[in-house]
């Protein structure tokens, strides 16, 4: 090596060791981040084991009462698949086999409803629970009731629509329409466990149907700027679209955060199981119009629209009388889960330092509630529907499911 080399090399070093460093501190904080996370979430959702008593078919933690008291579900509702799912996830943060356990109990209890038809919110209650134990301990009787379960969920799609049913006919809440073929833009997610059913069974009629219902969706519930339209209407017989509008959002012509939220997780999933740019393109684009939504802590108002001028809500909307600019952490975990997941597929966007400044975010007591308080649930200040003036500024199971999903992402992610 002659002494040019020996210069070059020692300049190279001397430029690496402080990256180095920086690199090593960055590490350590992430890791004590994560400790410290699942620490709280651990204590925390042990105090709400011991506050649910045993599961019951009937007592899966939802949010809570104005008083702050505990509001627990059935398991027809579209939420029990998140508290296992939980459960599920703190085993995979932790490796201890008492999550294990309770998981499975929690998971056991919702094994009726994968014969359910009644809503199209089986993936939710079925994946996030059965499809997570499968994910980290393989069995052939999990993978029987998810079969069974997507083909309870399939027996929803049409070839009319090309999509899958969400709510049975009824009249919009406010009397404005009928809704003879509803579809919201949350249906996106459960899809997942149909592509799942196609790979554990073979059979590709579980994915055709889900392609085809993303490629309905993707034409009739994105905006030009890839804003999301909650509720297309369809027609049963034509299969044309009758309206687009809203039922959890401010207005018709709004964004509602919650379904953007879902409309970018779920493109992202649908483009992972199938590798098709244009369900990237449309991740991407719907993140991007997230993302330029967003106040300083990166937690979204509950609707982008929320009193803006041009937007109306409907008459008998509580959103016409309450406008005071809520934020919805639920929406915020989605997302940060979502861009973990988003950012390995579309690398020249900072998406992975979005969602770490996301769960920083969601993580700081703004939002994460003090141990022993909201009714143990880990998230405060989320939003169910406020038109309806349900669940407002309140803990959601499922803003705590996507949270420690989020946490599971990063602490993979490199
Ligand atoms: N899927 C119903 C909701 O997001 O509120």
């Amino acid at each position: 090596m002659n002494l040019k080399n020996i210069k070059s090399l020692f300049l190279t070093l001397l430029l690496a060791i402080p990256l180095m460093v920086a690199c090593q501190n960055e590490q350590k904080e992430k890791a004590a981040f994560i400790k410290e996370n699942i620490a709280f979430a651990t204590a925390q959702t042990d105090k709400m084991l011991q506050s649910l008593g045993e599961p019951t078919g009937k007592n899966y933690p939802r949010t809570t009462k104005n008083n702050g008291d505990l509001v627990v579900t059935g398991m027809y509702d579209w939420t029990p698949g998140f508290f296992p799912g939980s459960l599920w996830f703190l085993y995979e943060l932790t490796g201890d086999a008492k999550w294990k356990d309770v998981a499975e109990k929690w998971t056991a209890t919702l094994e009726p409803l994968k014969t359910f038809t009644g809503h199209h919110d089986l993936g939710f209650m079925m994946y996030c629970s059965y499809g997570n134990a499968d994910r980290l301990f393989p069995n052939a009787e999990y993978k029987k009731i998810l079969t069974e379960s997507a083909n309870s969920l399939s027996s929803r799609f049409s070839e009319k629509t090309n999509t899958i049913k969400s709510w049975n006919y009824r009249k919009a809440w406010d009397d404005s329409t009928e809704m003879f073929y509803p579809v919201i833009i949350d249906n996106m997610m459960n899809l997942e466990m149909l592509f799942y059913a196609s790979k554990i069974t073979g059979d590709k009629k579980y994915y055709d149907i889900a392609v085809k219902h993303s490629d309905s969706t993707l034409k009739n519930h994105f905006r030009e700027d890839f804003s999301t339209y909650h509720v297309v209407n369809y027609d049963t017989i034509s299969g044309k679209v009758l309206n687009q509008g809203t039922s959890q959002g401010f207005s018709d012509n709004s964004t509602w955060a919650r379904g953007q939220a879902w409309a970018i997780y779920g493109f992202t999933m649908v483009y992972r199981e199938t590798k098709d740019a244009k369900y990237l393109d449309a991740a991407i684009k719907a993140a991007d119009l997230y993302l330029k939504n967003l106040p300083d802590d990166l937690v979204p108002l509950w609707d982008f629209n929320v009193g803006e001028a041009g937007y109306t809500p409907g008459w008998k909307s509580y959103a016409a009388k309450y406008q005071e600019k809520l934020r919805d952490a639920s929406a915020a975990a989605i997302v940060c889960s979502a861009l973990f997941e988003l950012a390995g597929y579309a690398d020249n966007r900072n998406y992975t330092d979005y969602a770490v400044k996301m769960l920083h975010s969601l993580a700081s007591p703004a939002y994460r509630a003090a141990l022993g308080t909201n009714a143990d649930f880990l998230l405060m200040h989320s939003v169910g529907s406020l038109p309806h003036k349900s669940e407002i500024d309140k803990p959601l199971v499922y803003a705590d499911y996507y949270f420690l999903e989020a946490l599971i992402r990063y602490k993979n992610s490199k």
